[in-house]
């Protein structure tokens, strides 16, 4: 699904302020797998998430998503595949819009194939199920303002819209990072509840060991601009939750 050859990111190339983020990095991540990439601060994990997204061109080296070489198309031009949640829940959506008009808009935006919004009982009856089948409750408070919601409800509705469009990779780079533990774990349920009910491929970058442990079929630890450890659906199985604190020394 995504390939990555021989990856190389170098901000300010030349300077005095020179960063090489990416070292080389090789990466092939299979259709339908959650990978979950962890490190310390500053090893290139945002970095390598942009890459994949095209907010960031590499320096050199080649990135393929299914046969088609992306390496040099911006983020827009690959949108068709992915979708992206950030760590501030209040970035993906507006406030004094209703629920619904939320999800009108993105499904405006991004043109969903399965979304139409022309039709707009239709629309409505699927947004509702799509809602309730979250478990949250909130499908009877469509109508209610954005803004009233958690930060936990809200980033959880926000990864919905992202991925009722037809996406088939979801970009997650510390969703939770901004929220409290009640609303973290809602929001990572529902991200694993997604993933799996939407069959996607998925990255999640995160700082939460608990999380990483927990959720995902692959891990990655990247050091340096680099990938240090990689263990496959077996081996994450294998290990415990302490052998993950013990990469961080
Ligand atoms: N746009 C940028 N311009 C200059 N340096 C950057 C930029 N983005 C990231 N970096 C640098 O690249 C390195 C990796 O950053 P990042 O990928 O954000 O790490 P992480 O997400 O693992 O904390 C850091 O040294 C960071 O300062
Ligand atoms: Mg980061």
């Amino acid at each position: 699904m995504i390939e990555l050859k021989k990856v190389h990111k170098t901000f300010n190339r030349g300077k005095a302020n020179q960063v090489d983020a990416i070292n080389g990095v090789d990466l092939n991540v299979n259709e339908k797998e959650f990978l979950v990439i962890v490190g310390s601060n500053g090893s290139g994990k945002t970095t390598l998430l942009n890459l994949v997204a095209g907010s960031v061109l590499p320096s050199s080296g080649s990135i393929h998503i299914d046969e088609n070489e992306v390496t040099k198309l911006p983020d827009y031009r690959r949108s068709q595949w992915i979708a992206r949640v950030f760590q501030n829940p209040l970035s993906g959506t507006a406030p004094d819009l209703s629920i619904l008009d939320n999800f009108r808009l993105a499904a405006i935006r991004t043109k969903a194939k399965g979304l139409s919004v022309g039709v707009d009982d239709q629309f409505k009856k699927l947004v509702k199920e799509k809602i309730a089948s979250l478990g949250m409750g909130l499908e009877n408070k469509t109508e209610q303002p954005m803004g009233t919601l958690s930060g936990g409800q809200r980033q959880a509705l926000t990864l919905l819209m992202s991925v009722m469009d037809s996406c088939k990779l979801l970009l997650l780079d510390e969703p939770t990072a901004a929220l409290d533990p009640r609303s973290a774990e809602l929001v990572m349920k529902t991200a694993d509840k997604l993933i799996k009910d939407f069959e996607l491929t998925a990255i999640l970058v995160t700082h939460n060991l608990k999380d990483a442990f927990h959720y995902g079929n692959r891990i990655i630890l990247m050091a340096e601009g680099k990938i240090v450890k990689d263990l496959d659906e077996v081996q994450k199985t294998a290990i415990k939750q302490n052998d993950l604190f013990a990469w961080f020394g």
